[in-house]
């Protein structure tokens, strides 16, 4: 079976490549980040993409291009503000990195190998390789959730892809199939068949330009591949959030006692893990692995580990995460109860 699948990758990257560009050239979505080759404009949309469809990213991808049209202009930008452009999307890490990334960048010219692009915040082995491929035409296979499935089932591998080691096999083909092929498009043209033909539950084999050299085809195995990534356990957590607003501000604090939105500031509170799910709480959230069980604390109008007050008007802006708005959502409601009754 290895033996079997080495010769006919092998000999036949270029024959691959060249079906796969003529299927692409017959037609394919038009997406916005398709008509650029600016390696700014390329590496938003690819950040942007790692987070929802396509479809959601446009209005988001045009705003942002707008506000912020060239490096030096994000560079400029305060964390407020890329965050305000942010919401919706989620992983607001991203948001941050992008900031940091955009403040190393201005001072260069944009790097056109992925292996040096890779040494910036928040670019990963995909996103340098996807901004300097398109935009550089840098010869490198751009390996996505969607390029995982296409090649896992075209040479029928069942690698654990998630793991470096497995990663680099499926890494390896599309290095190939991308080198076999004078096309800049090739990786375009991958991801559009992961996404509009060969997609995760029901695709459309019969129009696939690949469905002759398909080996998860041939060996009735596309529902097994790629093998699923094993779900990280959940970890259940009490989470108990001192909400303290005072001359309409809200006390926040440093995260050094909480898993989840590490490197932020977070309510003062306290966490504990659970075994089981709590019988009492306000709310939960998940985040992550993170089942977060949330229980406010007693209502105070001052708290000893304030660093921060932040102006409640500017709080979503600031914070943009659904957990802090259902936290403050939760906390006015009881706060409306609790007087209704003092009254
Ligand atoms: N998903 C991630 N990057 C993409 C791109 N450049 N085009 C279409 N879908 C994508």
């Amino acid at each position: 079976m290895e033996k079997r699948i080495k010769n006919k990758a092998t000999s036949s990257f270029s024959h691959l490549a060249k079906k796969l560009v003529s299927w692409y050239a017959k037609g394919h979505r038009d997406l916005p980040w398709r008509h650029t080759k600016d390696p700014y404009a390329i590496w938003i949309s690819e950040i942007m993409l790692q987070q929802t469809t396509s479809q959601a990213v446009i209005p988001f991808y045009e705003r942002f291009l707008k506000r912020f049209p060239h490096l030096k202009k994000l560079s400029q930008a305060s964390q407020e503000d890329v965050y305000e452009l942010w919401a919706g999307l989620g992983y607001y890490s991203r948001a941050r990195n992008i900031l940091k990334a955009a403040k190393e960048l201005v001072k260069t010219s944009f790097p056109q190998s992925w292996e040096e692009l890779i040494q910036y915040p928040g670019f990963g082995p995909y996103t340098a390789r996807a901004v300097t491929s398109f935009a550089f035409n840098e010869p490198v296979g751009v390996v996505d959730g969607n390029v995982v499935r296409v090649l896992s089932r075209l040479f029928d591998v069942s690698c654990d892809w998630w793991t470096t080691k497995g990663r680099n096999v499926l890494q390896n083909f599309a290095d190939q199939l991308v080198q076999s092929t004078q096309d800049s498009h090739a990786n375009q043209a991958l991801m559009e068949l992961g996404a509009t033909i060969c997609t995760p539950k029901t695709p459309t084999c019969a129009l696939c330009p690949w469905s002759a050299d398909c080996l998860a085809l041939q060996n009735k195995t596309i529902t097994q591949r790629p093998r699923p990534k094993p779900r990280p356990t959940p970890t259940l957590l009490l989470w108990k959030p001192e909400v303290v607003i005072a001359k309409n501000k809200i006390a926040m604090v440093e995260n050094n006692y909480a898993p989840f939105l590490r490197k932020d500031k977070i309510f003062p509170g306290k966490i504990t893990e659970l075994q089981k799910p709590p019988k009492q709480f306000d709310f939960k959230h998940t985040i992550t692995r993170f089942h977060i069980y949330t229980q406010l604390a007693p209502i105070k109008k001052s708290t000893k580990s304030v660093e921060t007050w932040v102006d409640l008007t500017e709080f979503s802006k600031v914070f943009p995460y659904s957990l802090y708005k259902k936290t403050i959502e939760h906390h006015q409601e009881k706060s409306a109860r609790t007087s209704q009754v003092s009254h």
